[in-house]
């Protein structure tokens, strides 16, 4: 049985577990996450400001990190408040604060997360006398397409440590509004600084819309003009580094100038929120001593006018200019031309003449076809096994069960049909680099590796006794889905209904190690404990697997050798992950099977490297009734259902221009005042995009509010029993595909 080796393994994974648990507590224990997150709204009209409020949580932000992307949200901004604007908790339009105002954090065009230098926080909270709510404001340029539901907000980083240096934001904005057909067009702000303790600037980032060139700063200091930032607002808006140390001292002048062009305009442009209108801000975030009074105790702002001729006459001429060309940020920058959505673009019950039966694996060969596998006339209910896992009914499946299509056009187009009178009661499949196709058979307890010859299917080989249950190095119990590695061809396998363990193989099928045990009591949600892992993946490039732990309502992700790093889950929401696949150009997909709450099955999308999901989409016609497995291929995703024995598969598009590579590539480091190297990245797209046109009003529901207390990457010290060869794991306590509701 192999007993002794997995127990060993056993202790290894929990002394791992352990470690990282510890070190997780003592180098972030003071380091809290707090994510302020939209709760599935959808814009209705062009311009669409929404804000929400929540009680601010006490401690220091030492870090922003935005969830969100250009393609749906065209600005965020964060304010702490003395009281939101509204009692509603959530509303509309562009009020934020009641008494005294803040800007904590703005955020465009992807900018990546913002980390402030060491011994540097935000006081909120208790820690502050002013900032009791935090506000977040998201302007959506326009409606989406399709039926999507947005979560972006901003997971805000909380220490309990009170640093020596308080970070705030000073805006300069001013209210005039551009006369036509000007070349240059300057708009000018000054203010001198009447505080006591010093300004340290630390990081800045300039707004306008479409007719601004530069924005600039400065502060005059014993007659002596000190530049503290400037930038061209086309480019991706962010906070920007400042590189040598700065300070401001009482009495300094402090000016800034947007330059604006209005060639080709014919009436004067007001500034204001809208895409037509234009804007003229330069944010200043500074730090100063934590133990000196607050010289802005209600906010830091500068619209003024202060010694203006001075300002205007002595105004460094640098500051002014058009800065030389910068073309991948201007790339970068490009205006978002296409409407982000999620389009159902088709969806079918029959593949050439294949009535499609259940479908239960999908995938996609070496030439971007899609690679159905479906049960034809074989139905998973309560009748199909015996009490030990055994398959009542063993003979295989006549009909075809492999279908490989072609998506491209408005139909699915039947390419090839494989694998008949082969499976018993199909389940995972994967299809590798070399077109080998890898299949799980929850029928035959077994996976197999095959190749097409001359148009059918040959079996290279098999792991697992054909028909006999275990949880040893040879058999499987219903193993549910496979993945294969592009590095060295490694196989990875969930299983699944029975046991609770992903186990890895070689490219030729020997036994390599697994991971994984079962949860040991109802809602275990332990890191590295499943209840039926249902669905794996693997991410190549970023050497993670992500696996959907059915039953625990979550997707887990995993290094290489079966590290467990964090969770995905949100149990107010779903209680179920049925399936879940990376997608270089997205991130991370993944479904639940049945519907739970507010909001019904919707299929939903983190981007890479993240533990929150950014947005769902469902189809419009119809809901989902039980979707059991998504895969994305750049902007298409299909998914497959099994409802009522009958097959349903679905293709979506998404609509985007920010198409990637590599998600990854997005999320390249921010303003990180930790790194020495600190890059100031630049990613993204587009200042503004005005979008007027004001749909009719429909009635819209609103289901935001903040989402409070989510600690990352928190891996709970639950001491519990290695219970992935309990033999009580080992009974038919799961559970057919169908509901649980109508199984034993
Ligand atoms: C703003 O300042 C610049 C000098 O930096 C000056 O040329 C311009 O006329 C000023 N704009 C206004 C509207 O006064």
């Amino acid at each position: 049985m192999g007993t002794h080796k997995h127990v060993s393994f056993g202790i290894i994974c929990c002394l791992l577990n352990y470690l990282i648990a510890t070190s997780v507590k003592k180098t972030f224990d003071e380091v809290t996450t707090v994510a302020m997150q939209m709760q599935g709204y959808s814009p209705d009209r062009g311009d669409d400001y929404v804000a929400f409020s929540m009680h601010a949580p006490n401690g220091y932000i030492v870090e922003f990190e935005p969830l969100s992307d250009a393609s749906r949200v065209h600005h965020m901004l964060l304010y702490g408040c003395e009281e939101p604007a509204s009692d509603a908790g959530f509303w509309r339009g562009h009020d934020t604060c009641r008494g005294s105002t803040h800007i904590l954090y703005a955020w465009a065009r992807n900018a990546p997360s913002l980390k402030l230098p060491k011994n540097v926080g935000f006081p909120v909270g208790e820690a502050s006398p002013s900032i009791k709510y935090l506000v977040l404001q998201v302007h959506y340029a326009t409606p989406f397409q399709g039926r999507v539901k947005d979560f972006s907000g901003i997971n805000l980083h909380i220490s309990s440590v009170r640093p020596n240096n308080f970070a705030d934001v000073l805006l300069f904005s001013s209210g005039e509004p551009i006369p036509p057909n000007q070349e240059a067009y300057f708009t000018n702000m000054s203010c001198t600084y009447n505080g006591n303790v010093k300004l340290h600037p630390f990081a800045f980032r300039t707004h306008t819309h479409k007719m601004g060139r530069t924005v600039s700063a400065y502060l005059k200091h014993d007659n002596k003009w000190t530049e503290i930032g400037k930038r061209n607002p086309q480019w991706p808006q962010l906070f920007q580094k400042i590189e040598k140390p700065l300070e401001i001292n009482g009495n300094d002048l402090l000016a800034a100038t947007c330059r604006f062009e209005s060639t080709g305009k014919n009436e004067m442009t007001e500034m204001g929120h809208m895409g037509s209108s234009e804007m003229c801000n330069f944010y200043m975030m500074f730090y100063r001593d934590a133990d000196a009074e607050d010289p802005f105790p209600n906010g830091a702002f500068c619209s003024d006018y202060a010694s203006r001729e001075v300002a205007i006459r002595e105004y460094p001429v640098e500051g002014t200019q058009i800065l030389p060309k910068h073309p991948e940020w201007e790339e970068q920058a490009k205006q978002a031309e296409i409407t982000f959505g999620v389009i159902e673009k088709n969806s079918v019950t029959k593949i050439g003449k294949n009535k499609l039966g259940q479908i239960s694996g999908l995938s996609f060969d070496k030439n971007g076809n899609l690679v159905v596998f479906q049960r034809g006339s074989r139905v998973w209910n309560q009748y199909s096994y015996d009490y030990n896992n055994i398959l009542i009914d063993k003979t295989t499946i006549q009909e075809p069960t492999i279908l490989i299509v072609d998506t491209r056009g408005n139909e699915m187009k039947l390419l090839q049909e494989l694998g008949q009178d082969l499976f018993y009661m199909p389940h995972g499949i994967f299809v590798d680099d070399s077109n080998y196709i890898y299949v799980t058979d929850v029928g035959s307890h077994q996976v197999h590796k095959l190749k097409i010859v001359d148009g059918k299917l040959k079996v290279i080989f098999s792991i697992g006794e054909k028909f006999v249950p275990g949880n040893d190095r040879e058999h499987f119990c219903k193993p549910t889905a496979v993945a294969v590695s592009k590095a060295d061809g490694s196989i990875y396998i969930s299983d699944g209904y029975c046991n609770n363990r992903v186990l890895k193989f070689t490219k030729d099928g020997r036994y390599v190690t697994e991971f994984g045990q079962g949860s040991a009591y109802q809602n275990d949600l332990t890191l590295g404990s499943f209840n039926l892992p249902h669905d794996i993946s693997i991410d190549d490039a970023n050497s993670k697997i992500y696996v959907a732990d059915r039953e625990n309502g979550r997707v887990q992700v995993f290094n290489m050798d079966g590290t467990p790093i964090y969770d995905i889950k949100k149990s107010d929401i779903f209680s179920n992950v049925y399936s879940a696949h990376y997608c270089p150009n997205h991130g991370l997909f993944f479904i639940p099977g049945i519907a739970k709450g507010k909001i019904p099955d919707f299929g939903y999308v983190v981007p890479h490297n993240r533990s929150l999901f950014e947005y769902a989409f469902g189809p419009k016609s119809v809901d989902f009734k039980l979707p059991h497995i998504i895969r994305a291929r750049g902007n298409n995703v299909f998914i497959g259902e099994i409802s009522d024995g009958q097959g349903l598969l679905w293709k979506f598009e998404i609509e985007t221009d920010n198409l990637l590579k590599d998600s990854s590539e997005r999320i390249a480091n921010g303003a990180n005042f930790d790194d020495k190297v600190s890059s100031i990245h630049l990613e993204g797209t587009p200042s503004s995009s005005g979008n007027l046109v004001l749909f009719a009003m429909l009635t819209f529901i609103i289901v935001a509010s903040a989402y409070f207390g989510y600690k990352k990457f928190k891996a709970k010290k639950t001491i519990h029993a290695p219970a992935f060869f309990d033999k009580s794991g080992f009974q038919p306590l799961s559970t057919d595909d169908h509901s649980d509701d109508e199984m034993a």
